[in-house]
């Protein structure tokens, strides 16, 4: 087992201190990072202490250690799974081969390039989160928001080792600029759509959470398989603490809902007037959210038809979901996969040659995942004897990427004229004046075991601590 070591100042598990010029070039990063984190990270959160786990192992049980932490004194470190000495290249053209401890050089660009790409997530949604500090519904829920915060700032740290110890100087220039881009900035935005979308709400970011966390489980699986060993082994770890992400959100929909169809048998009304006069956010809006990170979502999937996703499996770098449990060549030359094509203004589907829509495969992956838990939380309305139901929309409703980004689709799957879609758009995407109601509803609820009126308490608390645990020390 590789242990973790908490006495230096950049806790780690890859023996850094046995690369005297690889620890500095960090520990010479770590400032600017921290500075980033006071300016960019939660807003006035620097002096609470707040029951958070910190990695100590990177075995699956017992990994996790809880105490109370000042959030600015996090041990943010670099954490891999274990190697495995005999582990082989298993998808692409390499396969049987050893796996990679280096960055080869013919796939240097597209490894940086990947890196890049997921490292630059991480940060991006500890700034779309940071106002949301302000007006958490509970402790227990500002503490988690906290949690998901600093382990997307160690995913952060995860991707910015992978830099600097592998790709030389180029790599440190990519690892600053990791902390240049911010969200939504008019000149230095994040990469991806999506991380630049605001999380103004707690129901936003509950949608977030369980859509968008989700994501990144999924290109941090297909990252796993890597056959790059030290991308695959800490993208292994980080699935790790995604799972809590998705959990997040997960539940606190799921509380919401609970919440609002207790508030519907009280009243016996499906009236969404009445209940968002009662203080809980209604069904419908809830869908619209749902709708809205759900397209948002699917859209990082990239381009449905895409050579560079090609390029990536074929020479090893980036696998499928579950690569290893697939009974297939694992090369994909000669097998197609059905996507949606645009006739005619109408959609069709249409048999590609595989390779090239790895990214659809993956989204297609995703899809059926965040599916399940919205099944999960219809089961919360049938239990309080509420027939409404969400739905997932139809895959290319509302898409900014690839092939169905030009036309205009329901959320059941019809394809609209312009005209038609301005006419319902505000059945289907959150509107402003959703938004500003289910902000209207944000308020701080700071004693502990209190929460506010539009949702309902979680089952049990963090790490087996009671729900009026005090989660967060204001001081
Ligand atoms: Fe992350
Ligand atoms: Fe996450």
């Amino acid at each position: 087992m590789s242990g973790i070591n908490y006495s230096e100042k950049i806790p780690n598990n890859v023996n850094l201190s046995g690369d005297r010029t690889l620890q500095r070039a960090l520990e010479h990063w770590q400032p600017n990072y921290l500075q980033w984190w006071r300016e960019m990270g939660p807003e006035a959160s620097q002096n609470f202490d707040v029951y958070l786990r910190t990695a100590v192992s990177v075995q699956p049980d017992g990994w996790a250690n809880f105490d109370h932490v000042k959030m600015p004194d996090y041990r943010w470190g670099i954490f891999l799974a274990p190697q495995d000495g005999n582990r082989k290249v298993h998808f692409g053209e390499n396969i049987g081969r050893d796996v990679w401890q280096e960055a080869p050089g013919e796939h240097r660009a597209n490894l940086r390039r990947i890196i890049v790409t997921q490292g630059d997530t991480e940060p991006a949604s500890v700034e779309q989160q940071r106002h949301l500090g302000l007006t958490a519904p509970s402790q227990y829920d500002l503490r988690n928001l906290f949690q998901v915060n600093v382990e997307e700032g160690r995913h952060l740290w995860a991707m910015v080792y992978l830099l600097h110890r592998y790709f030389g100087r180029d790599g440190r220039e990519e690892a600053d600029a990791l902390l240049q881009r911010n969200s939504g900035d008019q000149d230095s935005p994040r990469i991806l759509g999506a991380f630049n979308e605001k999380t103004p709400d707690w129901l936003a970011f509950y949608m977030f959470t369980y859509f968008t966390d989700r994501d990144g489980k999924f290109q941090l699986c297909a990252l796993a398989e890597s056959s790059f060993d030290p991308l695959a082994r800490t993208t292994k770890f980080m699935l790790t603490e995604e799972a809590h992400h998705m959990f997040v959100g997960e539940s606190g929909v799921s509380r919401v809902l609970q919440r609002t169809a207790e508030v519907m048998n009280q009243l016996k009304t499906e009236d969404p007037a009445v209940l968002r006069a009662a203080g809980v956010v209604d069904l419908p809006t809830i869908q619209r959210y749902l709708n809205f990170h759900y397209s948002v979502t699917i859209d990082l999937f990239g381009a449905d038809q895409s050579s560079n996703a090609a390029i990536f499996y074929s020479s090893g770098l980036k696998g499928r979901y579950e690569e290893g449990k697939r009974a297939d060549d694992h090369q994909l030359k000669n097998d197609t996969y059905r996507v949606l094509e645009v006739v005619n203004g109408e959609l069709r589907d249409t048999e590609v040659p595989m390779l090239n829509a790895l990214n659809e495969v993956l989204r297609d992956d995703f899809i059926k995942d965040s599916m399940a838990g919205v099944g999960r939380w219809n089961k919360v309305l049938e239990k309080n004897g509420i027939a409404f139901r969400l739905t997932v929309p139809h895959k290319a409703f509302n898409r900014r990427i690839g092939t169905l980004a030009g036309i205009r689709v329901s959320p059941e799957g019809m394809v609209l004229s312009e005209e038609q879609w301005k006419l319902h758009e505000h059945k289907w995407l959150a509107t402003p004046e959703d938004r500003e109601f289910v902000s209207s509803l944000m308020g701080r609820v700071v004693e502990p075991g209190k929460f506010a009126n539009w949702i309902a308490p979680p089952v049990i608390g963090v790490n087996r601590q009671p729900i009026n645990f005090e989660y967060v020390r204001f001081n």
